[in-house]
């Protein structure tokens, strides 16, 4: 193939970016939007924040125009997050306790039905392991509201839109050896065992000199797939440049390839004035639109 989203075609997946509403109007970004990806997730635009601004109030303006954007251009959703500590609307930072968990329940079933039927996976929940050693949940006022909330958000997803596939979304979950990874690795197994619906595990795939990307990395996602889902790579971006980072890209394809049930890549933006990161050069193509090493990299891997 000649572009990301073609070339990922061939093996039966796909190759998605982060889209930003307020960019849809840069013709150098949407041009190079529509040739080279065939997934779209939204940035910002369909969090808890944009989404249910007011309790019971929800807002999806910014989340339709990217939704419609992607769908008349024939490319598929993820939709991303139902459930997430942060990026939380006002209103339900200071929330709690039984109130909380009904607030949440119903900000899943409510946005998963309004888009029932567009989204191809949801991130249904997002980042609740803790970083470090521990291996356990982060502390979140949704953990709070009991440990049951993960697989309660599920269920709601799953009943709201029964033909997305539900993911659970997280990051610095790439090294085996890692005892987060190992943390959602158990979560999972449970699910599987106990009939939870959960269909695919999201790994974010923010790599820098502190989080490099693991010699291992097939063996993480091979042991996910094992356990009876399917595996995402949802939020690609690489710190560096030039061949070290083109090397890198390689390596992240050559993974996510090299396992049967690993669906598809996404990177957290197009170019690299588009990355969320405050400096360096994370993404496949520089601030002018150019493709950079590591797109021709991944292009080639794929
Ligand atoms: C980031 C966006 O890119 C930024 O624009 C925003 O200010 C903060 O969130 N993990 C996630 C994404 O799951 O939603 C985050 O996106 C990046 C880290």
């Amino acid at each position: 193939g000649t572009t990301l989203g073609a070339s990922a075609a061939e093996s039966g997946r796909y190759f998605g970016t982060a889209v930003a509403a307020n960019k849809l109007s840069d013709s150098t970004y949407v041009g190079i939007l529509n040739r080279e990806f065939d997934m779209v997730t939204a940035e910002n635009e369909m969090k808890m924040d944009a989404t249910e601004p007011n309790q019971n109030q929800f807002s999806f303006g910014n989340g339709d125009r990217i939704v419609n954007h992607a769908r008349n251009q024939g490319k598929r959703v993820r939709g991303h997050a139902l459930a997430w500590h942060s990026q939380q609307p006002g209103w339900m930072q200071n929330m709690s306790g039984t109130a909380l968990r009904n607030a949440m329940l119903n900000h899943v079933t409510q946005v998963a039905t309004y888009y029932k039927g567009k989204i191809y996976a949801w991130d249904v929940v997002n980042e609740a392991y803790a970083d470090g050693s521990s291996g356990g949940r982060r502390d979140s006022n949704l953990q709070r509201t009991g440990n049951d909330w993960i697989e309660a958000a599920f269920r709601a997803a799953r009943a709201a839109d029964p033909n997305a596939k539900l993911c659970y979304n997280d990051y610095n979950t790439d090294n085996w050896s890692h005892a987060k990874t190992q943390g959602v690795y158990r979560m999972v197994q449970d699910f599987k065992s106990r009939g939870v619906p959960i269909d695919c595990v999201g790994f974010q795939a923010h790599f820098n000199s502190g989080n490099p990307v693991p010699s291992n990395y097939h063996t993480t996602l091979q042991n996910f797939a094992d356990l009876g889902v399917d595996v995402q790579i949802t939020e690609l971006d690489i710190e560096g440049s030039g061949s070290t980072q083109a090397q890198q890209y390689q390596g992240v394809v050559q993974a996510c390839l090299a396992v049967t049930r690993c669906t598809g890549i996404t990177v957290w933006g197009i170019r690299d004035s588009d990355s969320w990161r405050s400096s360096g050069t994370p993404l496949l193509f520089d601030g002018s639109g150019n493709k950079k090493a590591a797109y021709t990299s991944v292009l080639n891997a794929l």
